[in-house]
């Protein structure tokens, strides 16, 4: 089973096989328009043997800096050194001193910033990743940071203090494969430049204020993650979410609406978590749920589901299995409003795998008031395909699932989403 810690080392090495392809190209200096833009004062000048051939004179500046102009290693880092510092400017808040130790040409033994080759030039050194994780920074934006390290493979900045919308420049960022900038207070729609890096498979950006619609190409993504929990987006899920071929995807905490669509079921090879809990999406539970055979957590719990369980979710073995060694993993549909359970559903209850709680389901303990039902009901709630709701489609293999030695203990990766800091 594929744990966060084991993915993040495949990217890892991802990121080093990235980072070692040789790419011939004719790379100039100057190549990028940032490059060439002065620095805005009273920033200590960049090198004068920088930018040879361009446009590229330096405002005076009104207070100049002590220090001797500083030299620079390769002429990529001479291009990031006025970017962090024109940042490191805009920082109203750095509770753990880090921006300290941005100072000189030695760009790349700055607190947070880590350097290696670009692609495309393997001799090169460049800014390549910057993990600000957990450094409790306030900035009024990200605008111009980012977007001006072109060569930038991850930007992590889980619990900072930044805020402001997600520029449309990061679009540009062409071998950016990871970004997090969870637990920030960033606004606004879903930052549509975040849809055409083409490189993208690591995707967070829960605990936010985004709002709005997600944007249904998002799902037609190659991304392995995808978090988009505790924000207010709020729209029906698109028809392709199944188009998403992660191991992780955790909308919880949102303000979604509709059914769960019913194209879930083409995750089946992949999917292994997935957490709709709270929202408001309504309708009945797609049958293709039970197509999730990888999947080890599903919580839809909290929110406005109806119709009966379809017996498809016998289907989810791993489900079953974490159960059937008393882990408490996790099938949840409590707090919604299901009305019945077939006979393979009723053994995955008392077998503990799958919580029903607060639900409209006469038979069972824990249920809400008949009074709070007869109100839910009052408006005609109908599912589409009920005959699908009796298949049991894996039936019959059902005892391979039993045979398979106990699974171990493990943390669901999924669920530390839902707490806002990252624990790696
Ligand atoms: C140099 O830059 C300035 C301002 O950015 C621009 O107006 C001017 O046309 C540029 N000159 C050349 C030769 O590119
Ligand atoms: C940061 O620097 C200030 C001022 O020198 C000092 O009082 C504070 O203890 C430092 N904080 C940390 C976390 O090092
Ligand atoms: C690669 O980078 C090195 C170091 O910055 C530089 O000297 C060289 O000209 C670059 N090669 C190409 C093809 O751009
Ligand atoms: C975060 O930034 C806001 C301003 O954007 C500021 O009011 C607030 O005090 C900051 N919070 C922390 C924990 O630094
Ligand atoms: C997603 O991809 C499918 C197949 O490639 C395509 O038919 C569909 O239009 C795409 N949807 C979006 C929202 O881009
Ligand atoms: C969710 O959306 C509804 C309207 O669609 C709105 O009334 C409600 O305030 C929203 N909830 C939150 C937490 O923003
Ligand atoms: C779900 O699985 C059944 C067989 O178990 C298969 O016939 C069906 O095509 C699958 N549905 C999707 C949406 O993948
Ligand atoms: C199972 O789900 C419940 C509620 O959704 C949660 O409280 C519990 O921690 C989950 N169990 C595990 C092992 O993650």
């Amino acid at each position: 089973m594929a744990t966060l810690s084991s993915h993040l080392i495949l990217i890892t090495a991802l990121l080093l096989l990235l980072l070692h392809l040789s790419v011939p190209s004719s790379s100039q200096e100057c190549q990028h328009a940032a490059d060439c833009s002065p620095p805005p004062s009273p920033l200590p000048e960049p090198p004068s043997d920088y930018c040879r051939e361009g446009n590229c004179t330096v405002s005076p500046s009104p207070s100049p800096s002590p220090e001797p102009s500083p030299t620079f290693q390769d002429v990529r880092l001479a291009a990031a050194f006025p970017v962090i510092q024109r940042f490191r400017a805009s920082i109203t808040s750095d509770p753990l001193n880090i921006t300290r130790t941005w100072t000189g040409p030695d760009v790349c033994s700055y607190t947070g910033f880590t350097c290696d080759s670009p692609p495309d030039n393997l001799t090169a050194t460049t800014v390549a990743a910057v993990d600000f994780n957990g450094f409790g920074l306030s900035a009024p934006s990200l605008d111009n940071f980012i977007d001006q390290l072109p060569d930038l493979a991850l930007f992590h900045a889980n619990s900072n203090n930044f805020s402001g919308t997600i520029s449309p420049n990061i679009a540009s960022l062409q071998y950016l494969y990871e970004f997090d900038i969870s637990n920030n207070r960033f606004s606004g729609a879903f930052p549509p430049a975040i849809l055409q890096i083409p490189t993208l498979t690591f995707l967070d950006i829960r605990y936010n204020s985004f709002a709005g619609p997600l944007p249904p190409q998002i799902f037609n993504r190659s991304l392995d993650a995808l978090f988009l929990n505790n924000n207010n987006f709020a729209q029906t899920l698109p028809p392709n979410l199944g188009d998403l071929p992660a191991l992780l995807l955790t909308l919880a905490n949102n303000n979604l609406t509709g059914p769960i669509p019913r194209s879930i079921g083409r995750l089946s090879t992949t999917l292994t978590e997935v957490l709709f809990l709270n929202n408001r999406l309504t309708g009945c539970l797609p049958v293709e749920l039970g197509n999730l055979t990888q999947a080890t957590v599903i919580d839809a719990g909290n929110n406005l589901i109806t119709g009966p369980l379809p017996c498809s979710l016998s289907c989810l073995r791993k489900v079953e299995r974490l159960c059937a060694v008393q882990s408490l993993a996790n099938l949840s549909l409590s707090e919604n409003f299901f009305t019945s359970v077939g006979p393979n559903c009723r053994r995955m209850i008392r077998r503990g795998a799958l919580d029903v709680r607060g639900n409209c389901i006469s038979d069972q303990p824990a249920q809400r008031s008949l009074s709070e039902c007869s109100v839910f009901f009052l408006q005609p709630r109908l599912c589409p395909f009920m005959p699908l709701y009796d298949v049991v489609p894996c039936s019959r293999d059902r005892t391979s699932g039993r045979r398979v030695a106990p699974g171990r203990k493990s943390n669901w990766v999924s669920y530390s989403a839902l707490s806002e800091h990252k624990a790696l």
